[in-house]
């Protein structure tokens, strides 16, 4: 189905926006701390006009379905969550918006940990600022949609994502301060390219296993008497706290450290060095990691060519990301990859690069 056939006359303009993968950095961002991610091709389109009644209307073209908000008291469940809080946010910040009709088409994976939400809240606003011509930057953009997820959707999430799908492209890495919102643009570093590849295992308790571990970064950094753990550099500091705050804070200060490095300057093996150990802290210290990942991810450190690989994004399941030499990733590397996966008893896939392996899928 098309705008046209939905709603009966065509869009009136149209905007996409990218999901992202997170080199580097996890857990980091609501603890004022750095990170490192890049767009992926996959991206989410929203086409907009006005709606022809006093409603908005939203339309999934992924899972062919149409919602209705009726209104503010009757806020809408799962994907049309996210359009409906961008919507509130932007009314929150003073801006008048008339009923809207929007189409929304997506091919950012969802529950991969690639923030597909991310993706469809920048995409939403966009289309929104272009109707209805705000005076809103491509920050703030990503500013109201971090807003939309919190208030809307409950997540506790920190700006990484909204960033990234607001302003990182595929070719460079977005070196993100998320406490100033100080960024540079990076190249991967020479000779490297990046695998992202799904496990197969969806995300479970990611939004309570998630603001969970919130909580326990802002009571460390209480206990530490700092702002945020973004403020503790010496990992030492970290061993005075009872357990497990120990594990999560010393994650954050080791994580934070490792982008810093990185923003030095490395080689692809050394970076991949950092994500190996990024991955080790994530899974021993913050917990956040699961069997499928590990496993996953131990294969793809140990296939010729790898420089590192660890999760990416929140944990809980979802997909991981390797740092690979420039022309290895092929079809045959991915069938290696993938049979050995298939071997311990899971399903993966390889969502970047396009390898056309997934078409059938
Ligand atoms: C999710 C959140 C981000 C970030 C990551 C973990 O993707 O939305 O803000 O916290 O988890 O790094």
């Amino acid at each position: 189905m098309t705008f046209q056939q939905i709603f009966g006359k065509p869009p009136e303009t149209q905007a996409s926006a990218p999901g992202r993968v997170n080199l580097l950095g996890e857990h980091t961002d609501y603890n004022d701390g750095f990170v490192l991610p890049t767009a992926i091709p996959q991206n989410t389109t929203v086409q907009l006009g006005f709606s022809s009644d006093d409603k908005h209307h939203i339309y999934s073209e992924n899972l062919q379905e149409q919602i209705s908000i009726l209104d503010v008291e009757h806020p809408p469940s799962g994907f049309a969550s996210y359009i409906f809080g961008c919507i509130e946010v932007l009314k929150k910040a003073g801006y008048t918006i008339p009923p809207l009709a929007l189409y929304v088409n997506s091919s950012v994976p969802m529950g991969s940990g690639l923030s597909s939400s991310a993706a469809l809240e920048v995409a939403s606003l966009r289309a929104i600022r272009q109707l209805l011509n705000l005076p809103i930057d491509d920050v703030e953009i990503a500013q109201l949609s971090q807003q939309a997820e919190i208030h809307y959707a409950g997540v506790q999430c920190g700006i990484m994502d909204q960033m990234a799908s607001s302003l990182a492209d595929t070719e460079h890495i977005l070196f993100l301060d998320t406490r100033t919102l100080e960024r540079r643009v990076m190249p991967l570093p020479t000779g490297a390219e990046i695998i992202v590849m799904d496990s197969g295992v969806p995300r479970t308790l990611a939004s309570s296993g998630y603001n969970q571990r919130r909580a326990e970064c802002e009571e460390a950094a209480r206990l530490l008497g700092v702002k945020a753990l973004r403020d503790v550099t010496d990992v030492k500091l970290t061993e005075t706290l009872p357990e497990p705050l120990n594990r999560r804070a010393r994650h954050v200060v080791t994580e934070n450290n490792r982008v810093l490095e990185v923003l030095q300057g490395v080689t692809p093996e050394r970076f991949g060095q950092l994500m190996n150990a990024s991955h080790a802290s994530l899974r021993d210290d913050y917990e956040v990691s699961v069997p499928a990942l590990d496993t996953l991810v131990e294969i793809l450190q140990n296939t010729a060519g790898v420089f590192g690989a660890r999760l990416t994004g929140a944990g809980f399941g979802g997909a991981c990301v390797a740092l690979v030499a420039s022309g290895k990733v092929d079809a045959r590397f991915a069938a290696h990859v993938l049979e050995q996966y298939s071997q311990s008893g899971y399903t993966g896939r390889v969502l970047v690069p396009s390898l056309g392996l997934n078409d059938a899928a």
